[in-house]
């Protein structure tokens, strides 16, 4: 697989502030791939600095070949940006948006129709062509702004939190479109988002902490790198069974709404022997994979607060669009 994004060192200073600490990663063609990260981890900066938006203070990185210091105007040909706040014209229509944006990125006039056709096909909004952009909800907004980001056909796409805000039914959706977009047009796809389900999506998520990449690994590696599996049970007699679990089986036991939890290797295979065996009567036994929040909880000693994170930017967007 071909090489489509190359980061090597790449560092962002705002006085004394450090925001981007030195990342260096690599992304092949066609991949979708994920920052994941909580507020003010740097993953905007990140993104802004490889879509030549802001100047790296060290590093450098090339995209589609292009290096984002030296090549700025090949690297924006080669991408698609979608940010983090909305960037849309919403007194215009959403043709006229799409139609401002051929104009900009240089689409040639007898293209420019049959572009903005096709991307307004991709995500659904093709009778929506004619109507303003401010009537439309947040999720279609979305959408035309991923349509937008596709007309002058990048090779990568780079999208900020694409989901944020957005209530979990539009958030599907929104993915339907972008796994689409992988499908279809074979483009490379580079994400930033503080949701974990969205980086259960990626091939594979560089998890960020203040300014630094702390993994970087497929959802599923990542995952079993955590230690394993999760298993639950509930027993008659949960003192003794933790006390049991943890001479025993050397498992670290932590009890929780009259639930044991602990982590082994290989669940599925423990669980058989173990139901066997185990001494004091069982009566639920629940086995679980770790999810990414584990993930973080264990590289970090913190959990990626999603509820608390998406209701600050709501009020956040909310105040800068002044309304819905
Ligand atoms: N223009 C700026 N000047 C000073 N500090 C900034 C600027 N932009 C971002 N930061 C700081 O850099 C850190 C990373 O921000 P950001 O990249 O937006 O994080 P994320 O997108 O992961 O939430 C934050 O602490 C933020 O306050
Ligand atoms: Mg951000």
């Amino acid at each position: 697989m071909k090489n489509i994004v190359e980061v090597q060192g790449l560092k962002k200073r705002y006085k004394d502030f450090q925001a981007v600490r030195g990342i260096d990663l690599e992304v092949g063609e066609g991949e979708i791939f994920g920052f994941l990260g909580p507020n003010g981890a740097g993953k905007s900066t990140t993104i802004n600095m490889l879509s030549t938006i802001i100047k790296p203070s060290e590093g450098t990185a090339n995209i589609n070949g292009f290096d984002i210091v030296n090549e700025k105007n090949k690297v924006r040909a080669s991408i698609g940006l979608i940010f983090q706040e909305s960037t849309l014209d919403e007194k215009l229509t959403a043709n006229e948006n799409l139609m401002l944006h051929c104009k900009f990125y240089g689409v040639p006039k007898e293209k420019r129709e049959e572009r903005v056709k096709e991307v307004l096909e991709i995500v659904d909004l093709e009778n929506k062509r004619s109507n303003i952009v401010d009537t439309f909800s947040g999720g279609m907004k979305r959408r035309l702004e991923i349509a937008r980001g596709l007309l002058h056909y990048p090779r990568v796409l780079f999208l900020d939190e694409p989901t944020v805000g957005l209530d979990p039914q539009t958030r599907n959706h929104i993915w339907e479109y972008i796994l689409r977009l992988k499908q279809k047009a074979g483009i490379t796809i580079f994400l930033t988002t503080h949701y974990m389900d969205e980086a259960e999506i990626c091939d594979r998520v560089a998890v960020m902490d203040h300014g630094e990449l702390i993994a970087l690994d497929t959802p599923d590696q990542l995952k079993t790198n955590v230690g394993g599996d999760i298993i639950e049970i509930e027993t008659e007699d949960n003192r003794a069974a933790a006390a049991l679990l943890e001479n025993k089986y050397e498992a670290e036991v932590k009890e929780a709404e009259g639930s044991l939890t602990f982590q082994v290797e290989k669940g599925s295979e423990f669980l058989v022997q173990f139901v066997r065996e185990f001494d004091i009567p069982i009566k639920t036994v629940n086995l679980r994979r770790p999810t990414l929040n584990d993930v973080f909880l264990s590289l970090t000693g913190r959990e990626i607060r999603e509820e608390t994170v998406s209701a600050k930017d709501k009020m956040k967007s909310r105040f800068r669009r002044g309304g819905a």
